[in-house]
């Protein structure tokens, strides 16, 4: 009886997110056009935000010690595995470092008030490594970083917010890659794994989602390809890229083995992905669209999920791409339970087999353009080459469901670039950014009508943070990080998400927030 309650009350709320969702298409966007249980959260990372980067018995990691060191010269890349080159003095933009970054470390109580004045249920950060285990596996366990993650957990879970736990975004202890070469040795896959428990272990009764990783594709290409971010190495990224799968599973093995029965959580990857829509609307250029998404998602969700790397890139690379032996094909049948997707941008592809291109990015014979008839593909934003395409969204959610067989899916980041340059009357009057959010959020709920099972949507970022190449140049914040005072205040779409999230139905009216 009790079962069929249940099922009346199951069926009950999916007709009527069913009939809400149909109303989404003429009405404005409104927060029951997602399932109750939908995960709305804002997410930042360790290195972007936290600071404090010597205290607490925190060792350096590979990002202090890269950020620290002079004399390379900065190159932007970042975009969807296609790299920009605009190369000048000292390797971040502005010199800086994190640091202190946003002094989420000293001040994050502070921080969890903006949050719960928003009105997410969720947050999503990372763990830094070397607060937790300055010397890896060849130390001891650092209490104060157990205290200070203890802390930041308790205290969330005590405003009814989900902690969303990334073990790893893109910062490590520095000490492995003295050691043994980090990401380019299997010895990190035990070091991961070592690390992986003590957080399931001290944290896992609280948290319910862990990420392995945040965008292992972008760590790997621009840390170990192109060489822009540390250890700046060339040319090894399928090596690095299979360590970290490997690394991956490792974690996942151990998480189903010893804790997810108890703590019953999920665990997924995070994964880079943008959308690439075919410049002319011919075969050729559709079929370079498709390679250049395996090129980028598939790369780790196909080994992961299905057990191998994509056919399309074992055919273009071919023993470039290291295979994987019997004992590590055992290891990858413990896949995943979720895969967060970061989605920032769509860019066209063109192939350029048959004839010559202009462009200077490519990945094997495809190229990458961001105007058709000398129309950018969307808005521009303040990050080179990201622009505003919002069904881009929904193409990237159906892409991901259809190959990987409607896996739970979660958007753990999406967000908007202003530059720092800005007046402050424009930094905190984000109109713009506000567009955006709107305007993807309604793509995603279309993806979800067309059956996507999707749990959650993450704003990158809570607060202005240090953006990686970019230092404090960029802004992607929803609050305003003064960082010479480390005031926060919040921007018009921190109200607008507020606003959305108590359950307004929001038409976006232009409308000013005072300065501070
Ligand atoms: C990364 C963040 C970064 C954001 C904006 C994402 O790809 O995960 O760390 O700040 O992009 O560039």
């Amino acid at each position: 009886m009790e079962r069929r309650n249940k099922f009346v009350v199951v069926l009950a709320s999916a007709f009527l997110f069913l009939v809400q969702s149909l109303l989404s298409t003429t009405c404005a966007l409104h927060r029951d056009h997602f399932p109750p249980s939908f995960l709305f959260g804002t997410s930042t990372s360790a290195y972007q935000i936290e600071g404090a980067y010597q205290e607490g018995n925190k060792s350096l990691s590979n990002w202090d010690v890269f950020t620290h060191s002079q004399g390379m010269s900065f190159c932007i890349i970042h975009t969807c595995l296609f790299w920009f080159f605009h190369c000048a003095g000292g390797k971040i933009k502005d010199g800086s470092n994190g640091d202190v970054a946003a002094d989420h470390y000293h001040i994050y109580m502070e921080d969890i008030g903006l949050m719960h004045s928003l009105g997410i249920n969720s947050y999503r950060f990372s763990i830094s490594w070397s607060r937790i285990l300055p010397r890896g596996r060849y130390g001891k366990i650092n209490p104060a970083g157990i205290a200070f993650y203890n802390n930041l957990i308790d205290s969330l879970l005590l405003r009814g917010i989900e902690p969303f736990v990334t073990l790893t975004h893109y910062d490590i202890p520095q000490e492995l890659e003295d050691r043994y070469g980090a990401w380019l040795s299997p010895k990190i896959q035990k070091d991961f794994g070592y690390f992986a428990e003590v957080c399931f272990s001290k944290f896992g009764d609280r948290v319910k989602f862990w990420s392995t990783f945040n965008e292992p594709q972008m760590m790997v290409k621009n840390g170990y390809g192109t060489g822009e971010y540390p250890p700046m190495h060339r040319n090894k990224e399928f090596i690095a890229g299979h360590n970290a799968i490997l690394s991956h599973a490792t974690a996942v093995e151990i998480y189903r083995k010893r804790y997810q029965v108890k703590q019953q959580g999920m665990i997924g990857i995070v994964i880079f992905m943008c959308w690439f829509e075919p410049l002319r609307n011919n075969s050729l250029d559709f079929l370079a669209a498709q390679q250049v998404m395996s090129f980028q998602a598939a790369w780790f969700l196909d080994p992961i999920i299905h057990g191998d790397y994509p056919p399309e890139m074992r055919q273009a690379l071919g023993s470039k791409l290291p295979t994987f032996s019997i004992k590590e094909r055992r290891k990858l049948q413990y896949k995943l339970d979720f895969i967060g997707i970061n989605h920032y941008t769509s860019l066209y592809v063109r192939d350029c087999t048959f004839s010559p291109c202009k462009s200077s990015r490519n990945i094997d014979e495809s190229f990458i353009y961001t105007e058709r008839n000398g129309i950018p593909i969307g808005k521009p934003t303040a990050m080179p080459n990201y622009y505003v395409v919002p069904y881009g969204i929904e193409e990237v959610v159906l892409y991901t469901m259809r190959r990987y067989n409607n896996t739970p899916m979660f958007i753990t980041e999406n967000g908007y670039a202003q530059s720092s340059n800005s007046s402050m009357t424009e930094l905190l009057n984000d109109n713009d950014r506000v567009d955006s959010m709107r305007q993807y959020l309604t793509y995603l709920n279309n993806a979800m009508r067309k059956g996507a099972d999707v749990r959650g949507y993450f704003v990158w970022s809570l607060i202005d943070n240090f953006e990686w190449l970019y230092g404090y140049t960029m802004r992607f914040g929803l609050h305003y990080v003064d960082y010479n005072t480390q005031k926060r205040a919040p921007k018009l779409s921190a109200r607008w998400y507020e606003q959305f999230l108590h359950g307004v139905e929001v038409q976006h009216e232009h409308e000013q927030v005072d300065m501070i």
